[in-house]
């Protein structure tokens, strides 16, 4: 267990460091406001949007390997998150719900399926917003 866990640490950074070369090129400054106190979940979520605009970036350029290569890091950061909130049920089905769209991503970009690909984009970004929903109103 602690052997995967460790393995699945060094993925996730291997994938980051790759994703970020990548989106290097289209760095923007931090918006206003986006300096909260950064604890490990809001890392790993502002990996996370960072993923998930390479992955619409990948679309438009129909850059399947791109697309793919962000939703499995995506993926890695989901597998990671389940240890965070383990004790909310609420915040583990939706967990569920966007690990669910991403492996459908992941899967229709190795089809190299473009409509497929972007639906299963919009699912997962359905899944973002919908868990955030739900945080703010337990909040
Ligand atoms: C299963 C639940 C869940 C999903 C799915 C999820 N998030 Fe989050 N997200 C969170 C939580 C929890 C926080 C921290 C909120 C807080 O405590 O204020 C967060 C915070 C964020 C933040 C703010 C980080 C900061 O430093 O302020 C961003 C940006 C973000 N998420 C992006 C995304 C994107 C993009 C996706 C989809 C690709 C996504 N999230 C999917 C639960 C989720």
């Amino acid at each position: 267990m602690k052997t995967t866990y460790v393995a699945l640490t060094a993925l996730a950074l291997f994938l980051t460091a790759g994703a970020v070369a990548i989106s290097s090129e289209e760095k923007k400054p931090e918006p206003a406001g986006a300096q909260k106190k950064p604890d490990e979940a809001s890392i790993w979520m502002k990996k996370k949007l960072e993923f998930s605009q390479n992955i619409l970036a990948g679309l438009t350029r129909a850059d399947f390997e791109a697309v793919e290569m962000n939703a499995k890091a995506m993926n890695v950061l989901g597998f990671l998150e389940k240890w965070v909130r383990a004790n909310r049920p609420d915040y583990q089905r939706e967990l569920k719900y966007f690990e669910t769209a991403n492996k459908a991503l992941i899967r229709q970009a190795e089809q190299k399926n473009l409509e497929g690909a972007t639906l299963a984009h919009m699912l997962v970004t359905a899944s973002c917003v919908r868990c955030h929903q739900v945080i703010r109103d337990v909040k």
